[in-house]
């Protein structure tokens, strides 16, 4: 199992929320966060005005997959719908995913994903 986390433009949680579905993930989770890259928020472009504080607004989402296959296709999606090419378009971490459990059932691992 893996565990993708990809920090994202505001602007993009529709398209990549929509990638997601049309690959049909098994669930996401979407948080509002502040942050800062290379450039440490300065020289960003945030809804057409270019802002000089240093943490801007993005949007994390958080995804476990069951497969190395499905982190590849994860990350595809993601990384063709947040990309604006210019900076600031953020980051996709992916790791290991040690275990899961599914509360309801109490199944764990690749059971509780699917
Ligand atoms: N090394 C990091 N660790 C944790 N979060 C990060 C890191 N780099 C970027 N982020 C998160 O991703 C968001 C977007 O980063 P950003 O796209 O500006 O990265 P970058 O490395 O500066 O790339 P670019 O040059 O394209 O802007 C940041 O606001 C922050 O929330
Ligand atoms: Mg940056």
């Amino acid at each position: 199992m893996y565990k993708v986390e990809a920090i994202i433009r505001e602007e993009k949680l529709q398209e990549v929320k929509a990638a997601l579905q049309a690959i049909e993930v098994n669930g996401i989770t979407v948080s509002q966060v502040m942050g800062c890259g290379a450039q440490g928020g300065y020289k960003e472009t945030v809804r057409g005005t270019e802002i000089d504080i240093n943490l801007i607004p993005k949007i994390k989402f958080d995804i476990a997959v069951s497969s190395e296959e499905w982190k590849d296709k994860t990350i595809e999606a993601i990384s063709r719908a947040a990309n604006t090419g210019e900076i600031g378009d953020g980051k996709i971490f992916s790791y290991k995913l040690e275990d899961v459990m599914r509360i309801r059932t109490r199944e764990t691992g690749v059971a509780a994903l699917n």
